[in-house]
């Protein structure tokens, strides 16, 4: 328990912690790497040079902030984030080294005004946070290990299947080195796959989610190969495109994520998504046809062009197995053939007017692509008056404000 004092000093250092924030995380990170080499083998290097962990981390530590004396106001993202954490296997051991490197940052940043007592505060605070990341994630752990051909941190796969699904997607079929049964997962959830990389001097960590249904003999990513010409290559999507082939092994973790369909809902269900983005509503959609539902389902892809989209058959191939499937296709730049097709709905971006035409009252929506994408169509959708607790959405890297 904080006592109330503590608790007026934490409220009372959010202003300066909204101006100093980043700075303050910007700091801490480069501190505690270097301090702590070993972390860069769970750290994402590049969302760390874009800046958006730095970011990521320092909106929660303000949020924890704003709501210390009633953390239950935050325990959604921090049940998001205590996900992410399982999934990087990150230890209650972590969390002490963590917290020293905040403090210190916190107090090289704010200079004489972080007081002794100030500092003091934040310390107890931090470890009040800390209980209750290290709690969840506790729970998260069993559950992972102790379920039907479940395990605790990484376990070798073997790529049994490669499928070219599009110009820049390919799909990785996954099973067990060891023969085992896998577990069950929730549409829409992601594993972490930890690639060695060749002249690497540390691991790199990467989510994907799952692409197909649950309840196969296999897991299912399917990847987009990360290469814009203008930054570097990314460096996992275009190892796994170019260097492991059929028969080698990567380490993957238990599913994880809770951007996942509640299937004690009827209510109408709309996706959208754009780019790679789609897979996790491969899964949900696989999934949904499993179970012949009948629910209200209207699918909309956004992709540049015909030869870059993925699952395009699949898609068009459940309208059997499910009663109420609209289905439709939105490129940026079709070819006179993709205008041709059967689904395709219009040239140009997915707009206010598009979203329009196809609000359904009651429904769930739920948003996956690049984050422009995500924040033009969250933005449109509020403007339409669609309520944000219906607005469901999943960020490809660090969570960010939309
Ligand atoms: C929950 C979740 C689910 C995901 N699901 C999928 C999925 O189903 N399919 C999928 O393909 N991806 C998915 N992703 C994204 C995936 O995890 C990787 O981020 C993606 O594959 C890129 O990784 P990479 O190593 O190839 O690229 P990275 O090396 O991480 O680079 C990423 C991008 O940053 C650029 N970049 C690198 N360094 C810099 C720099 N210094 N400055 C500016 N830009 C730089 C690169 O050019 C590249 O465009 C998911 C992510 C999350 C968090
Ligand atoms: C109370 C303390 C902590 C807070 C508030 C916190 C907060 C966060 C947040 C907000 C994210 C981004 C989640 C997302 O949207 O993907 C994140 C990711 C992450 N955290 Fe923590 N974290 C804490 C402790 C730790 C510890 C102890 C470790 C282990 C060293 C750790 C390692 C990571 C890693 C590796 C990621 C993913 C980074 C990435 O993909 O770029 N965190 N954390």
């Amino acid at each position: 328990m904080l006592s109330q004092k503590t608790i007026e000093i934490i409220k009372s250092t959010v202003p300066v912690l909204e101006v100093h924030g980043t700075t303050i995380t910007t700091v801490f990170y480069k501190n505690l790497l270097e301090a702590h080499p070993e972390l860069l083998n769970i750290f994402n290097h590049t969302n760390q040079k874009k800046g958006r962990q730095q970011n990521a981390l320092a909106n929660t530590v303000l949020a924890a902030a704003k709501y210390i004396d009633q953390l239950e106001t935050i325990l959604p993202a921090v049940k998001q984030i205590a996900q992410k954490h399982r999934s990087l296997v990150v230890k209650p051991e972590h969390y002490p080294i963590v917290g020293e490197y905040l403090l210190a940052a916190i107090k090289e940043v704010l200079g004489d005004a972080a007081t002794e007592e100030i500092i003091q505060a934040w310390g107890d605070a931090y470890g009040v946070i800390a209980g209750v990341f290290i709690n969840m994630e506790k729970d998260m752990y069993d559950q992972a290990a102790n379920q039907n051909g479940g395990w605790a941190d990484f376990k070798p796969f073997t790529v049994v299947e490669k499928v070219r699904e599009s110009d820049v997607i390919t799909s990785f079929y996954l099973k067990p080195a060891d023969g085992d049964s896998i577990p069950s997962f929730l549409p829409g959830q992601y594993l972490t796959v930890r690639m060695e990389i060749q002249g690497e001097q540390y691991l790199f960590n990467r989510q994907y989610s799952l692409s197909d249904a649950p309840g196969k003999e296999y897991f299912r990513i399917s990847v987009k190969k990360d290469k814009t010409g203008i930054s570097p290559d990314g460096r996992v999507s275009n190892y796994l495109h170019e260097s492991i082939q059929v028969g080698d092994s990567i380490d993957i973790t238990v599913p994880a994520g809770d951007f996942t369909l509640d299937n004690k809902m009827q209510t109408p269900l709309v996706f959208l998504s754009g780019g790679v983005g789609i897979t996790p509503f491969m899964s949900m959609i696989h999934a949904l046809a499993d179970q012949q539902s009948e629910r209200d389902i209207q699918f909309i892809h956004a992709s540049e062009n015909g030869a870059v989209q993925p699952f395009r058959e699949e898609l068009t191939g459940l309208t059997e197995k499910l009663r109420n499937y609209q289905l439709s296709f939105v490129y940026k730049n079709p070819s006179q053939d993709d205008q041709n097709l059967p689904n395709y709905e219009k040239k140009g971006y997915m707009d206010a007017e598009l979203l329009g035409n196809h609000l359904k009252p009651d429904a769930d929506y739920y948003v996956c692509g690049p984050v422009p994408f995500m924040k033009s169509i969250v933005t449109h959708l509020k403007e339409l008056g669609v309520d944000s607790e219906k607005i469901h959405y999943e960020f490809f890297g660090p969570a960010m404000a939309l």
